[in-house]
């Protein structure tokens, strides 16, 4: 067998490790895009933007017992948050980010018989904890998601309601993700944001896990979104509930 000369593998080497360069340098300009960096920032933020906002960390799996724990009905008022939403039987729902369960586990039970609820995360463990509970609660119209940082792996125009209960500030790639969710809607689907208020200063939670009213509806403002802003509601005691709904 002919031996290759030391210059051609010299070649094959530098074109085998330049390749994954290429990509690494056509996704950083990609995501320069929609996004900024900055080295100095909030310790509990990612050092990304996004349209002047910086990304949360996303919260843990081991914060399991705090999204569960008793006085969440006290400070969230999450009945009157799922009297608000309106849901229906026969309703196709996502619950995005819906870490282990707490909201889906109440919306279920309310869209029966035909009705599902496709529950979204991205940590496995949230997604395990979800199954266990919706198995001891015996509610079988939930179908567990696993999604990416950039999609939640929803049909496209399958959903009529998709939710996000403190979740959207956390997302890493924002812009693909809500591209993604209003695709996954109905026609006159209604995308929903509950958001702690950063518009008020006792609400006792860090900034950069709060939204304003403002800062939400510009970063929907993206024409190929499609989405129109249909209302606010203020009925809880420390969230916003943001409602965008899917132009026809
Ligand atoms: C603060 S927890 C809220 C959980 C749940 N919504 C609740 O209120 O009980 C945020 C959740 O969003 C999830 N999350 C973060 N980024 C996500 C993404 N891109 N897609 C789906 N879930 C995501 C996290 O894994 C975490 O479970």
């Amino acid at each position: 067998m002919r031996r290759l000369p030391f210059f051609s593998i010299f070649v094959l080497l530098v074109g085998l490790i330049s390749v994954p360069s290429y990509l690494r340098a056509a996704e950083e300009e990609a995501e320069s895009e929609h996004y900024s960096f900055k080295e100095e920032h909030n310790r509990y933020g990612i050092g990304k933007f996004y349209q002047g906002r910086e990304i949360a960390r996303v919260m843990s799996w081991h914060g399991i017992d705090w999204l569960e724990r008793d006085e969440r009905e006290e400070e969230e008022k999450l009945s009157l948050l799922i009297e608000a939403l309106q849901f229906k039987p026969g309703m196709m729902v996502a619950d995005i980010g819906a870490g282990s369960g707490v909201i889906t586990r109440k919306v279920a039970p309310l869209v029966k018989p035909e009705g599902k609820v496709f529950a979204v995360d991205i940590q496995e463990q949230m997604l395990e904890a979800l199954e266990k509970s919706m198995k001891k609660e015996s509610i079988d119209n939930v179908v567990t998601v696993l999604g990416e940082e950039d999609s939640p792996k929803l049909k496209p125009g399958s959903i009529d309601i998709a939710f996000m209960v403190d979740v959207y500030h956390e997302f890493s790639y924002p812009y693909e993700m809500t591209l993604e969710l209003a695709n996954s809607l109905k026609p006159g689907g209604r995308l929903v944001f509950v958001e702690y208020r950063k518009e008020d200063p006792k609400v006792p939670i860090l900034e950069v896990h709060k939204m304003s009213v403002m800062q939400v509806k510009k970063e929907m403002a993206q024409p190929e979104f499609k989405l129109k802003w249909k209302e606010t509601i203020d009925v809880l005691p420390r969230q916003h509930i943001i409602v965008f709904e899917r132009v026809k």
